[in-house]
């Protein structure tokens, strides 16, 4: 007997919502179901931008497929009509010996992909608002720039219905089996409202993967916290029009940031990359406190010190974290009947696209024609 559905997606975030419409747009029968509504402020796919670059300084390897992503996010804005990707350039500033900054140059002529580089001079002369440090180099990428993440995820999700696939929101899973394989397999999923079956799995679970997958690899969560600050002086020189997003290497700390994209009363958005702070998606403390503005000014102040202004807003995200901050995309090493992607480690939300078409590719043939070798789930699993 024909089962009901190809394929069940567990969670509908940045990177479930771009599978299910991967597979749906391919014919497959599909089935997605996430606990919250999507998008959701919970996880790690919320707070109006995330960036996107192309000079990746993380691994050579995520360029070609950060190239795909690109194509396929023009592709998401051209079938729903939807402007998602906003190209504003990417400044990343740091020390010349910095890891950051010599990684990025060397990603970009490897790759040749566009950049102009900075002394500390120029970097004055093009945005009088930072104040680089002696020493200083900064790379300019023009492509880079900023998606708005819970756009991104409703796009793939009104395409995803538009090509078939059946939708479950407000829905949370119990429990799931997938021993079986590809085509012919058997794959069943329970949930609060009833059992469901398929012939695979596509497990999507985000913050939520430790318990998605009985903790199968040693992912750490972290509490991460972005603060909207409105800059001293105002927004005028931080406009997006006139003000890249960024990337600051300051001693053993990173921080980013966007350019004004909400106007004077947005402020801009600000935050450090990382922290020790171990949760799960179920216990992390949302309160914000004043240590947790504090570390975000010190490390952009010295930079950028117009971010001394007021802070208007903030709030906590999540990462996932692999041990060497690869994500895991592969076959699920005990279970045949089940591909997943995890661990994205902070810095996934701009390949959703390519993930989704490879987690379709993997789901419905087993393989893909991209290369995925860096992602390979065997390298952790216990
Ligand atoms: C990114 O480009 O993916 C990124 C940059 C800074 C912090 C987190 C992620």
């Amino acid at each position: 007997m024909p089962k009901p559905f190809d394929v069940i997606v567990l969670g509908l975030g940045a990177m479930g919502s771009a599978a299910a419409c991967h597979l749906a747009s391919r014919g497959t029968r599909v089935l997605g179901i996430e606990q919250f509504t999507s998008p959701h402020d919970k996880g790690s796919s919320h707070g109006g931008s995330r960036i996107i670059r192309q000079a990746y300084f993380e691994s050579p390897d995520y360029i070609p497929l950060v190239l795909r992503a690109y194509e396929l996010w023009r592709k998401v804005e051209a079938d729903t009509g939807t402007k998602l990707l906003h190209t504003t350039g990417g400044l990343t500033l740091g020390d010349a010996t910095s890891e950051l900054v010599s990684r990025t140059v060397a990603a970009a002529r490897a790759h040749s992909i566009p950049f102009e580089m900075f002394d500390v001079a120029e970097v004055r002369r093009r945005f009088p608002a930072l104040e680089p440090l002696a020493g200083d180099i900064a790379v300019l990428e023009p492509h880079a720039g900023y998606l708005p993440p819970e756009e991104c995820i409703r796009a793939h999700l009104k395409l995803a219905a538009a090509a078939g696939a059946e939708l479950h929101f407000e829905e949370r899973v119990l429990g799931w089996n997938a021993a079986d394989g590809h085509g012919g397999g058997h794959v069943s999923v329970r949930t609060v409202r009833g059992t469901y079956e398929a012939a695979h799995l596509v497990v999507t679970a985000g913050p939520w993967a430790n318990e998605a997958l009985a903790g199968l690899f040693p992912l750490r969560v972290t509490r991460q916290v972005v603060a909207w600050i409105a800059p001293r002086g105002g927004v005028a020189p931080f406009l997006p029009q006139r003000f890249p997003v960024f990337l600051i290497e300051q001693g053993s700390a990173r921080g980013y940031g966007f350019p004004a994209i909400d106007g004077a009363a947005g402020g801009m958005k600000v935050a450090v990359h990382g922290s020790d702070e171990v949760c799960t998606a179920g216990t992390v403390d949302r309160e914000i406190h004043p240590a947790d503005l504090e570390r975000i000014r010190q490390t952009l102040t010295v930079r950028i010190p117009a971010l001394d202004g007021e802070v208007l807003r903030a709030q906590t995200c999540l990462y996932t974290m692999t041990p060497d901050e690869n994500f895991i995309l592969g076959a699920h090493p005990g279970s045949a009947g089940c591909t997943l992607a995890c661990g994205f480690s902070g810095h996934g939300f701009k390949f959703a696209p390519i993930v989704g078409e490879v987690l379709a590719d993997l789901a419905t043939t087993g393989t893909t024609a991209h290369p995925i070798g860096l992602f390979d789930p065997n390298r952790f699993s216990r």
